[in-house]
């Protein structure tokens, strides 16, 4: 059967990752979250002292970008997790301080350059679900099915308030809603690759669905393009 490039881009916590996990794992297809590579660059460059409240070292982040290798690996349930030079950040990389400062490093072309060599590398083969901002402007712009997901503001962060309180994070629901338009706002305006809805992408709006309907409208979406018949 032939296997095909699924891109999915959309508005932060829409469960983009959810249900792309869910396709990869039901296609045997590879999954790659590329929003983990940016919040894995992000806590680089806040270990590294290069980013914080109220300075941002452009350049000294550039610098140091040969010295960040990411690479994911399946832990023993089989979920692919990220590891920063060697070391498992997976749950590092999810916190609220990591997403209060990865959008203003997802602005630099520098970064984006490194990342998107590695996703097109990682799909080359096909067989691929990817998620993001500008997979299916710039990463794989001519993958075979393209979806742009969104929500209502309020509907994302309550999502993402209830994933993170259950981690044990000590937040508040305002911050989160903070959080997530703010993103929002500079991932959609950036200069380099913006967060936009491609030509020849589906959009699904998921504030009233669930996700196991989400899943099978995904799932008939992709069925029908390995299929031929779209
Ligand atoms: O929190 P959520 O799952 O919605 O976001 P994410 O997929 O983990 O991405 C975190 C941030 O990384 C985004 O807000 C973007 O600033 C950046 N990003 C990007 O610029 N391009 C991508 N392909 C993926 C993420």
């Amino acid at each position: 059967m032939r296997k095909i490039t699924i891109a999915i881009d959309g508005h932060s916590s829409t469960g983009k990752s959810t249900v792309a996990k869910q396709l990869a794992d039901y296609l045997g297809y590879i999954y790659v979250d590329s929003g983990a590579m940016y919040r894995a660059v992000t806590l680089f460059a806040l270990r590294k002292g290069f980013i914080s409240e109220n300075h941002f070292e452009t350049h000294k982040l550039i610098q140091s970008l040969s010295e960040i290798q990411l690479e994911f690996k399946k832990n023993k349930e089989g979920k692919a997790e990220i590891y920063l030079n060697g070391e498992n950040v997976e749950k590092q990389i999810r916190t609220l301080e990591v997403s209060e400062f990865v959008s203003p490093i997802a602005t630099v072309s520098e970064v984006r350059k490194k990342l998107v060599e590695q996703q097109q590398q990682m799909g080359k083969e096909g067989g691929v679900v990817m998620d993001g901002r500008d997979i299916t402007t710039v990463v794989f712009p001519n993958a075979e099915l393209k979806v742009f997901m969104t929500a209502s503001a309020e509907v994302r962060a309550n999502r993402r308030f209830h994933e993170l309180k259950e981690r044990g994070d000590v937040i508040t629901l305002e911050k989160v809603l903070e959080n997530v338009t703010e993103r929002d706002t500079i991932d959609a305006n950036r200069k380099d690759s913006p967060l936009t809805i491609a030509n020849d992408a589906i959009v699904i709006d998921n504030s009233e669905t669930n996700q196991e309907d989400q899943f099978h409208i995904l799932l008939q979406l992709a069925k029908d393009r390995i299929a031929g018949r779209v």
